[in-house]
């Protein structure tokens, strides 16, 4: 459930109508409603109410500073991939000790900020990144809280290009390898293993795949143990999907049965990463119409939007729900169109032979389910402007983050002085 309904017959980000926003901030814009971020971390926290859990929101989904703080406030930490995010995640708020430093290739500078910081802990990788991470603890005299990120060889049934645990993806160390990475880990002087981590794909629909991981995890635990690792921690990962054209998806009360089931009784505190489950759906790109265009066998309403500010479409083919700013009325003429950017590549489309009511150029429109992927994997490509970022609470809104022009951009450009 989200907070952009129509409201007096315009379409309302909680109590502002997103018109009102877009007049003031000019479009495109992402929107937040800050009521459905506290309702999907409540939902996703609660649904996890019978294990030892601390969620820890993956900061790669939407790392605007004023989102990071709602969750912050709820009590939130954070996973991170970067030293940028860590950055994020510390002046939102998140508490070192609950954020977690997750990725395939930390760099030493990473590393390093990530120990500098005292944060939770590091899910190592490989065994090269173990070793440069031993080194660099040794170097500050600090031993370096690790849990190692196993790959179960699970497929998360998702989209390839996010399905992450699988024996071929480059994620994680093998699981059959593990028991003996860490025995030679627990020879290491400045390492301190404290788990495991697992994390299969993202926009999981099924739960079949989080029950073969877990499964997996729970298995691997009962073998170190018996070896005398302690393993008090385990790290779940995100990958919870969300409904984005009206599909199925497992709930999280669902999803929180399955952890109790596997691991209910693993006695080991659990970590949790969802990013898309909880600001997903919080979030919209609101657009306006420039063109309706007629084709020679499709008509296109050709938006000031474009692939550069929401790259899930053309990345991935994902399906975003579009709807008009202003209520359609009941029976109203519905026309098949194409929506589409203004970039200059076919991929910037966002919806292909769907049916909206007639609309006109001026009109404008928001794609749903923008508020995970959305803002944070935008560029400025055909030179176009960071779009700006919108947080709604209530009657209020502000903005959270300024539009980028590429004027501003074009300041860190120089022409080279060839001259001796
Ligand atoms: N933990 C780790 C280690 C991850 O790599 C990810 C996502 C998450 C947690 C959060 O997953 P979530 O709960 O959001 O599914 N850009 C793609 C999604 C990439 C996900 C990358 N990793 C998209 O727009 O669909």
């Amino acid at each position: 459930m989200d907070h952009f309904e129509y409201k007096n017959g315009v379409l309302a980000a909680e109590d502002v109508p997103v018109s009102e926003i877009a007049e003031a901030v000019g479009t495109p814009f992402y929107c937040y409603s800050s009521a459905t971020i506290e309702r999907h971390f409540r939902v996703f926290s609660e649904a996890l109410s019978d294990v030892s859990a601390t969620v820890c929101f993956a900061v790669k989904a939407n790392s605007n500073i004023a989102v990071l703080k709602i969750m912050a406030d709820m009590g939130a930490g954070a996973d991170v991939v970067s030293s940028g995010e860590l950055t994020r995640a510390l002046k939102a708020g998140m508490p070192a000790n609950k954020i977690v430093f997750s990725g395939v290739g930390k760099t030493r500078d990473e590393l390093a900020h990530a120990l500098s910081e005292n944060i939770l802990q590091i899910n190592v990788e490989s065994e090269p990144e173990l070793h440069a991470l031993n080194e660099i603890a040794g170097s500050m005299s600090v031993i370096a809280p690790v849990a190692f990120r196993i790959n179960p060889d699970v497929d998360a049934h998702t989209h390839d290009k996010i399905s992450t645990g699988r024996s071929e993806d480059k994620f994680g160390i093998e699981w059959t390898r593990i028991h003996d990475v860490i025995n030679r880990a627990s020879k290491l002087p400045n390492i301190e293993i404290t788990g495991l981590a697992v994390h299969i794909g993202s926009q999981l629909t099924e739960l079949q795949p989080f029950r073969d991981a877990f499964i997996r995890l729970r298995d691997i635990v009962a073998i170190l143990r018996a070896d005398g690792h302690a393993i008090p921690r385990l790290d779940l990962g995100g990958g919870l999907g969300i409904p984005y054209d009206s599909a199925e998806t497992p709930s999280p009360a669902e999803y929180g049965k399955v952890v109790s089931e596997v691991l209910g009784d693993v006695e080991c505190d659990l970590l949790f990463e969802p990013g898309r489950l909880i600001v997903g759906n919080a979030g919209i790109l609101v657009t306006q119409i420039v063109y309706v265009k007629e084709g020679a066998t499709r008509r296109f309403l050709i938006l000031d939007a474009a692939m550069n500010d929401l790259m899930r479409p053309s990345l991935y083919d994902a399906k975003h729900d579009i709807v008009p700013a202003i209520e359609p009325i009941s029976g109203a003429n519905l026309e098949r169109v194409d929506v589409v950017g203004p970039v200059c590549e076919t991929g910037d489309t966002f919806a292909t032979e769907i049916d909206l009511p007639a609309a006109e150029a001026g009109d404008l429109l928001a794609i749903r389910s923008a508020g995970a992927y959305g803002a944070v994997m935008s560029s400025t490509y055909n030179s176009r402007a960071l779009i700006p970022e919108v947080l709604v609470k209530g009657d209020k809104y502000s903005i959270v983050r300024e539009r980028i022009e590429p004027d501003t951009l074009l300041n860190y450009e120089n022409l080279p002085n060839w001259d001796p």
